[in-house]
């Protein structure tokens, strides 16, 4: 028997990540090939194998389509997530990766997606109207396929939280233009710089105008706003406090899936109801670690706290002073 899940990730759009290692290939031509992966992935998929890989109990959601989603069940399997994605017809959108380390370049061919029927869609409204029991975290991650309006994350934000969930947030585009300009925000919301630029329309050039774009979405709702900004660090501000964590320097070997560590641990955080502080070098920490493998995999809990220990954090005021 599986434990109860406490968090459902939501991943409308999945992708499927195949990469081929192809040293010296050239277009046109007949080319051989060294290796080929398949990664399943998609930010929810992300944020979900990353809480799995810290021991909390996990399930995702989404849009699945049943013509690659072999990948995605032996992810969720391996790492233990509990698989509640509606399965639709058609495949997920694949995203080729032709990697020539000879050159030290990578070519990326990406795929259509599926196209939502109406049908699919009201299987995931579905879904999250009624979440696995033992849920009270929603992590609603990633872009939207064509078929789902731009204001789902919006609604299902209000009725999420009406039912009395913690919900998290981390788009982008439309999506994320339409969630910051609702009546209801989520609790937490974790753009990046330019994702944020994007959605408020501006450009925010000083820290002091990223602080103060973050102190009005708490003022409209939201009780934790976290503004990524890549190796630099983060921006994190709540109702009464602004910090700014520095991550430590570590070997990178990818840093896709920098932001989705960033959720995982935020949401753990949460869930173990840390301080603005600890939450900072945790959240820092899940990122910093992630980068230093490919995939969404965390270092041991060991070297996590290690890398906590090392994350830099300030008072925002101060640096904005
Ligand atoms: N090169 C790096 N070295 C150390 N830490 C990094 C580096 N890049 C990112 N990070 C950490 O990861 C966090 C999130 O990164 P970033 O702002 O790039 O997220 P993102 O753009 O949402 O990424 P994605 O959506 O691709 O997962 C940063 O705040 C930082 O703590
Ligand atoms: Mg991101």
């Amino acid at each position: 028997m599986s434990v109860p899940p406490r968090v459902l990730t939501v991943t409308p759009n999945p992708a499927l990540d195949l990469t081929v290692q192809a040293g010296g290939w050239q277009r046109g031509e007949v080319n051989a090939a060294q290796a080929a992966q398949q990664d399943a992935g998609g930010k929810g998929v992300n944020v979900a194998a990353l809480l799995a890989d810290w021991g909390v109990s996990v399930a995702a959601t989404g849009l699945l389509g049943r013509d690659n989603a072999a990948p995605f069940e032996t992810l969720f399997r391996e790492k233990g997530v509990i698989d509640e994605f509606v399965r639709v017809p058609g495949a997920a959108r694949v995203g080729l990766k032709i990697v020539d380390r000879t050159r030290g370049d990578t070519t990326d061919l990406n795929l259509p997606g599926l196209t939502v029927s109406a049908r699919a869609l009201a299987d995931l409204q579905a879904t999250l109207r009624a979440p696995p029991p033992g849920v009270n975290v929603v992590a609603l991650c990633g872009s939207l396929p064509p078929g789902v309006p731009t204001t789902f994350y919006a609604e299902e934000v209000a009725r999420l939280r009406g039912q009395g969930r913690f919900v998290a947030l981390d788009t982008s585009g439309q999506a994320l233009h339409a969630a910051l300009h609702a009546a209801v925000l989520p609790q937490l919301v974790k753009p990046n710089i330019h994702e944020l630029e994007a959605a408020l329309g501006r450009s925010l050039t000083t820290e002091a105008e990223v602080l103060a774009a973050a102190r009005d979405l708490i003022r409209r709702g939201a009780e934790l706003v976290t503004v990524s900004q890549g190796e630099r660090g983060a921006l994190l501000v709540t109702a009464h406090e602004a910090l700014f964590a520095r991550p430590p320097r570590v070997t990178v070997q990818s840093t896709v899936g920098a932001g989705d560590a960033m959720v995982a641990g935020l949401i753990s955080a949460h869930l173990d109801g840390l301080g603005l502080q600890s939450a900072a070098r945790r959240a820092t920490a899940f990122s910093a670690g992630s980068i230093t493998r490919l995939g969404a995999h965390l270092p041991p809990h060991a070297e996590l706290d290690a890398l906590a220990a090392q994350v830099q954090v300030e008072s925002a005021d101060a640096l904005t002073h």
